[in-house]
């Protein structure tokens, strides 16, 4: 069921469910949310905020990136076994933490579109919350149809900055 409401409303921390709250709640004035301290209330996710985490970091702006690569992340706003999402250049790009190893690759499943950020990550093994097929981020291969790749991007850290490549 919640797939479902995924598709028709978006995720609960995506781009439409935050468009759908601003819009309604700031355009027409309806279904203010109750932001006060004693409310249920969570503030969107921001760019470079683990999802549902508690740990809250900007991307270091300190930071060359090398050549073709771009800063995404500060270092420790992702733990061991964490996932989040980020948008670059207009691709959403999965990032994961994997024993400190920080791994790159589509955050769109290429079976069925399934955001793979909302996903299980067991070792560098990605799997998909749609239909449960696993990625390997390292390889970007799919374990469940060997004839479908994940594209992978080069990750590496810079100073206190995780790095990507597109
Ligand atoms: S959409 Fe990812 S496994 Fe089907």
């Amino acid at each position: 069921m919640s797939i479902i409401k995924n598709i028709i409303l978006g995720r609960p921390n995506g781009f439409r469910r935050s468009f759908q709250k601003r819009f309604f709640s700031e355009n027409r004035g309806g279904n203010q949310e109750d932001t006060s301290p004693s409310s249920s209330y969570s503030a969107p996710v921001e760019y470079g905020v683990v999802a549902g985490g508690s740990v809250k970091m900007e991307p270091p702006k300190d930071i060359t990136p090398p050549d073709g690569y771009e800063v995404v992340l500060h270092k420790d706003a992702l733990q061991d076994g964490e996932l989040t999402e980020v948008i670059i250049a207009g691709t959403a790009i999965v990032i994961a933490n994997v024993g400190g190893e920080f791994l790159a690759a589509a955050n769109t499943c290429p079976h069925a579109g399934g955001p793979l950020v909302d996903g299980e990550l067991t070792g560098s093994i990605l799997s998909c919350p749609y239909h449960g097929w696993g990625f390997d981020l390292k390889t970007g291969l799919c374990e469940t149809n060997p004839s479908v790749q994940l594209p992978i991007y080069s990750a590496l850290v810079e100073g206190d900055g995780v790095c990507v490549r597109i």
